[in-house]
């Protein structure tokens, strides 16, 4: 599918809050490379890419952006673009090679260097110390449907906090927890690539026991610097139509996508009519008490990652096993029609807005940063050696503009971070799929960055739009 041309940018001049936190965010298997390189042990990741037929044209992270030789080049880019905070994840497999016990030096000193070269250019570490790459070594015990990989996680997050503190403020322990329990364990297009409800279901249980069991432990080591949160993706569920039969599918898809992570987060336990839905698939023995508690720790902030709007109806077709909804497996999405993005996404900036106040109405109290949100484009340099992405900007526009409407509706938004800072391996897409506000020439590794990053630089320095 390919994007419209750009709509003319029409709305006014807004400025945001000051001390508003303008960021891009990466992730470390998507730029890293240097998969064996100083000690890393391979991640699931890496096994998964390696499979054939699990990564579209066969790709893999073995050199990615190859940003583990490049960071200072990079983080030369990212500041000409003005941001004060850099997102980007820790490789557990390259600081814990083990998946416990003893740290990997080379590894801590990576990402030492990576810190101190982003203070230099004065801009801020935001640390995720889970996006996706367990080390194969823990997924080959039982992975994250074990429960002993929570304790693991807490483990290998307390090492690498007790080392990097000092320079690091904020910490988040996963990146999107159901993407890693539904599409890693249910439909299979994630690594480890299992279609199990079942491990589905305790995987995305142990996920939040760890991110608990994690907070637990940094916070013992009493940094009062430190703040602590989690980054949700969250998507806004509509139903297609009045009938109760799709109202239900839009409370059930809701329940699974948003408030199996929200509920226990941020009010304490598990949503009952979520754990009812899945009763056929698990009667969640695995959940055990005082693990609620654990995982309702405070939290200091809360990540958003907003792509798209989820329209669903009741499907009359028989039970889709493999479906993402797990024990819902009638639930069908629907299109509205809607321009769409390079990954068949519905462009829909009012789904942003929603979501943001959505939020803050049910889950009042916790400060909200959007930690992703950007646009797949079928980018390619012009004759003049640029790359003019007008649908990227036109897309990051109205998107900035919902946010800015949700903060004047009292909405306690205090930063937006653009996925992405570079071109990238988009997961089972590979390098199919252009995010970056910097081309990446995959061949050559050779940069550019789009009109995209000249304008998002003209954002960040006004900390607003124009009209
Ligand atoms: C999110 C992931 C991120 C990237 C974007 C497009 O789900 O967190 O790594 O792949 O989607």
């Amino acid at each position: 599918m390919s994007v419209d041309p750009a709509p003319q940018q029409t709305g006014e001049a807004v400025r945001f809050p000051a001390g508003f936190a303008w960021g891009t965010a990466t992730a470390s298997y998507q730029i890293e490379g240097a998969v064996e390189e100083d000690g890393r042990s391979p991640s699931i990741w890496d096994t998964f890419s390696h499979t054939p037929g699990k990564v579209q044209d066969g790709d893999t992270g073995d050199v990615a952006d190859d940003h583990y030789h490049r960071y200072e080049e990079d983080i030369e880019l990212m500041a000409g673009l003005g941001v004060g905070w850099y997102r980007f994840s820790l490789a557990w497999p390259r600081l814990q090679p083990d998946g416990r016990g003893a740290l990997n030096e080379a590894g801590v000193d990576f990402y030492s260097r990576l810190v101190d070269a982003l203070l230099a250019k004065d801009i801020q570490p935001w640390v995720t110390l889970y996006h996706w790459d367990l080390p194969q070594v823990l997924q080959d015990e039982g992975g994250w449907p074990l429960r002993d990989t929570a304790e693991r996680f807490a483990e290998y997050a307390s090492a690498v906090y007790e080392r990097l503190h000092d320079r690091i403020t904020h910490w988040t322990t996963l990146n999107e927890p159901w993407v890693s329990a539904f599409l890693g364990h249910a439909t299979g297009q994630h690594a480890p690539g299992l279609q199990d409800p079942e491990a589905a279901l305790r995987a995305a249980h142990h996920l939040m026991l760890g991110h608990g069991r994690a907070i637990e432990a940094m916070r013992a080591q009493g940094d009062a610097d430190s703040t602590f949160g989690i980054t949700l993706s969250m998507s806004p569920i509509d139903a297609a139509s009045d009938d109760p039969a799709d109202l239900d599918a839009a409370r059930r898809a809701d329940g699974l996508t948003n408030r199996l992570f929200l509920d226990p987060l941020l009010r304490g336990g598990y949503p009952a009519d979520v754990l009812e839905d899945v009763r056929e698939v698990t009667a969640g023995a695995y959940v055990q008490s005082g693990d609620e508690e654990c995982i309702n720790a405070p939290l200091d902030f809360l990540g958003i990652n907003y792509y798209y709007r989820t329209v669903v109806r009741a499907g009359t077709a028989a039970r889709d096993e493999t479906s993402v909804w797990v024990g819902s497996g009638d639930i069908e999405p629907v299109s509205r029609g809607l321009t769409q993005t390079e990954m068949g996404w519905e462009i829909d900036p009012e789904g942003l807005y929603d979501l943001l106040t959505r939020v803050a109405r049910d889950y009042p109290g916790v400060p909200l940063y959007v930690t992703e949100n950007g646009a797949a484009i079928a980018d390619e340099k012009g004759p003049d050696g640029e790359v003019h992405d007008p649908a990227r900007v036109a897309y990051l526009d109205a998107h900035f503009r919902a946010a800015h409407r949700a903060i004047a509706d009292g909405v306690d938004l205090r930063g937006y971070f653009v996925w992405s800072l570079l071109d990238n391996f988009e997961w089972s897409f590979g390098y199919s799929k252009r995010f970056g506000l910097i081309h990446v020439d995959f061949d050559t590794l050779e940069r550019t960055p789009k009109d995209s990053a000249r304008w998002y630089a003209e954002v960040t320095r006004a900390n607003g739009l124009a009209g």
